[in-house]
């Protein structure tokens, strides 16, 4: 093997030769070598941050912290805030914009009901006041095929869309018909969701005008 066969003007001295293929054995430049050696120094390094002590976050390490912040910065929902929610015309406006994306497939473009129940008559299968309806929105009714959208839309875009639905309550678009317990009162307090004897008795037929009084509409 050692024995010099013959010298190639580029390549040296020929150790050997397999049927017409010349090679030699000489050094690697030392610009490969660096860079080499330089990629184990780096795997170690890069082996005790992130493997063996944990110091550096993988991106779903990342993302779960990120999502913890974020739900820190979310704010505390009063019923107060949530019943004055269809008042505000900018957050329906948005609501709305949400609702054609994410909703109107399931339930309507107009909220009237399709594979998902309508959201304009007095019924509610989940509880018809501003909080149970916030709350369906954000939970979803995972088994029933309703998506939660708390991490989808975040909080803000939830509000957005609970002020939208809100705004539609009692509505009573033509569309599917009611589903779950009627809910005639729907944001007092005292009231438990779904078993209301007094208040304002709204009318349960589709053809009723509607009577909604304070939604802002836009
Ligand atoms: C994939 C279809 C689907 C989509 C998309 C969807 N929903 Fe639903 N939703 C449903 C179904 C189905 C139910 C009924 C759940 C049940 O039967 O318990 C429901 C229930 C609800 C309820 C409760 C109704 C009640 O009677 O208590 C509300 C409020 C609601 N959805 C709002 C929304 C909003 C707002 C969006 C968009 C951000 C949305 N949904 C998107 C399918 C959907």
């Amino acid at each position: 093997m050692a024995d010099v066969k013959q010298k190639d003007p580029i390549q040296g001295d020929i150790l050997h030769e397999y049927d017409g293929i010349l090679e030699a054995d000489n050094l690697l430049p030392r610009w490969w070598l660096a860079t080499f050696y330089g990629t184990i120094v780096f795997s170690g390094f890069y082996w005790f941050y992130y493997e063996a002590f944990d110091i550096g976050k993988s991106p779903a390490e990342q993302y779960a912290a990120w999502l913890e912040e974020e739900s820190k910065k979310n704010i505390a929902v009063t019923d107060e805030m949530l019943i004055a929610l269809p008042s505000d015309s900018t957050r329906v406006e948005k609501g709305r914009a949400v609702f054609s994306a994410n909703c109107a497939a399931c339930h309507g473009r107009e909220g009237e009901g399709n594979i998902g129940p309508n959201l304009t008559d007095n019924a509610w299968l989940h509880g018809g006041r501003a909080r149970d309806i916030y709350r369906t929105i954000s939970e979803g009714v995972v088994t029933a095929g309703m998506p939660p959208w708390g991490q989808t839309l975040g909080q803000q875009g939830v509000l957005d869309v609970t002020a939208f639905v809100l705004s539609i309550r009692n509505t009573n678009k033509p569309g599917k018909p009611p589903q779950g317990q009627i809910v005639d009162d729907q944001d007092n307090p005292i009231t438990p969701s779904g078993s209301s004897t007094e208040g304002e008795q709204h009318s349960s037929g589709a053809d009723k005008t509607n009577d909604k009084t304070d939604s802002n509409h836009g």
